[in-house]
């Protein structure tokens, strides 16, 4: 299980406590959401046909193709970005790319380096009309269909809303494999979902495995409800309004980006939220914790860190390094929570993000915003 230590936070017992009533507020809203079934992202981890769904199309995907191209953006591909960083299979064969920008270099160089005659194309959105996304598919499939003909419908898999969006109307048309978004799950909080649960099964990630950690979230999220509470308390009462995310271990590269996204795009609304900030240790103790330990007093820092095995010289020094940090933090006046996680493993992953979007959620409903609408970033779709 992850561990939590809250030591660092720098807030009073007295303070959590006068909160007490607004936070019980908070977890009965939770609580109703998920029991009701209106918020779609709790039942997730306890999907068994997905699960077996996925592995089914995944065997087919992992024996016909050399190459699976991940096509998606936002909510649609962070999360995979993060699991398939921290999780990749090392005896794994098929090659996992995610592109979300129509950047024309990188199309390009993509479409250089695969052979698609060994590619399947697997095109999520949720919307199913995110002009990235789609645009991307059109430019994709013309040169699919240049290559392979008639056959180009063996290569697609499309993941998205049932019943619309243009997605949907070809998955319709043209009889392509569909894997379904619920209408009750969120583009942040849809990793747990077909939208990273086929990808990570096609790569062999032990997605069952993912699955229990969710799991064990849902079941117990009191960290997870008491890490938001000092992060709503730290923001509205001592002007702590940059959320800095800061991992220790390569493996939780994008793990940073993943929380950026879901933090801003479910709290940043109604002139209230906190700036997250991903960054890494140790790196970033030579450049950015400069400004953590010296600069303005606006930051509360998450550090994530995996506890080394005994005799690891190397995962010694690391957890070391991140204890040193928080320290000299602390020191200066800059509140921390520290993470610790067993191991990198599905089930530590799936119940650290299950942890961060259950607290995203606690946090969302105790400052009284949605946390699950985007209302700004709709209005930009609109602009393009
Ligand atoms: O979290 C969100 O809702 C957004 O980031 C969406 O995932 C993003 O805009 C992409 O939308 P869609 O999945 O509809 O293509």
């Amino acid at each position: 299980m992850i561990s939590f230590d809250f030591s660092k936070c720098s807030l009073k017992d007295s303070e959590m406590e006068a909160l007490s009533k607004e936070v019980a507020k908070a977890r009965a809203t939770l609580k109703k959401e998920r029991e009701s079934g209106a918020v779609g992202f709790w039942a997730l981890p306890f999907d068994e046909d997905l699960l077996i769904r996925c592995r089914n199309v995944a065997k087919d995907i992992r024996y016909r193709f050399q190459n699976l191209i991940v096509l998606g953006i936002g909510g649609s591909s962070v999360g995979l970005r993060a699991l398939s960083r921290a999780l990749w299979p090392s005896d794994n064969r098929l090659r996992l790319l995610i592109q979300e920008s129509p950047d024309p270099q990188s199309v390009e160089k993509i479409l250089k380096a695969i052979d698609l005659n060994r590619t399947c194309i697997n095109v999520i959105s949720k919307s199913g009309a995110t002009i990235e996304t789609t645009t991307l598919l059109d430019h994709f499939l013309t040169a699919l269909k240049d290559k392979v003909g008639e056959k180009w419908r063996d290569h697609v898999v499309v993941t998205t809303e049932q019943n619309k969006g243009k997605l949907f109307g070809l998955v319709e048309k043209e009889k392509l494999i569909h894997f379904e978004i619920p209408e009750n799950v969120d583009g942040r909080f849809s990793v747990f979902s077909a939208v990273g649960l086929f990808p990570l099964t096609c790569i062999g990630v032990n997605t069952q495995k993912l699955l229990k950690g969710a799991a064990r979230a849902v079941d117990n999220h009191d960290n997870a409800c008491r890490n938001g509470t000092i992060h709503y308390l730290l923001n509205k009462n001592h002007g702590k309004t940059i959320s800095v995310m800061m991992t220790y271990g390569d493996a939780l590269k994008e793990f940073g980006g993943w929380y950026a996204q879901l933090w801003a795009e479910s709290l940043g609304k109604e002139g209230k939220g906190q700036t997250p900030l991903a960054c890494q240790g140790p790196q970033d103790q030579h450049s950015l914790a400069q400004l953590f330990l010296d600069g303005p007093k606006d930051k509360v820092v998450t550090f994530i860190k995996v506890a080394p095995q005994r005799g690891d010289k190397l995962g010694e020094l690391m957890e070391r390094e991140c204890n040193a940090t928080a320290q000299a933090c602390f020191e200066s006046g800059c509140p921390s929570v520290t993470i610790t996680l067993p191991s990198l493993d599905e089930e530590t992953l799936g119940e650290l993000l299950m942890t961060h979007q259950i607290q995203t959620a606690f946090t969302g409903h105790l400052m009284g915003i949605n946390p699950y609408d985007q209302p700004a970033v709709e209005r930009i779709k609109k602009f393009i």
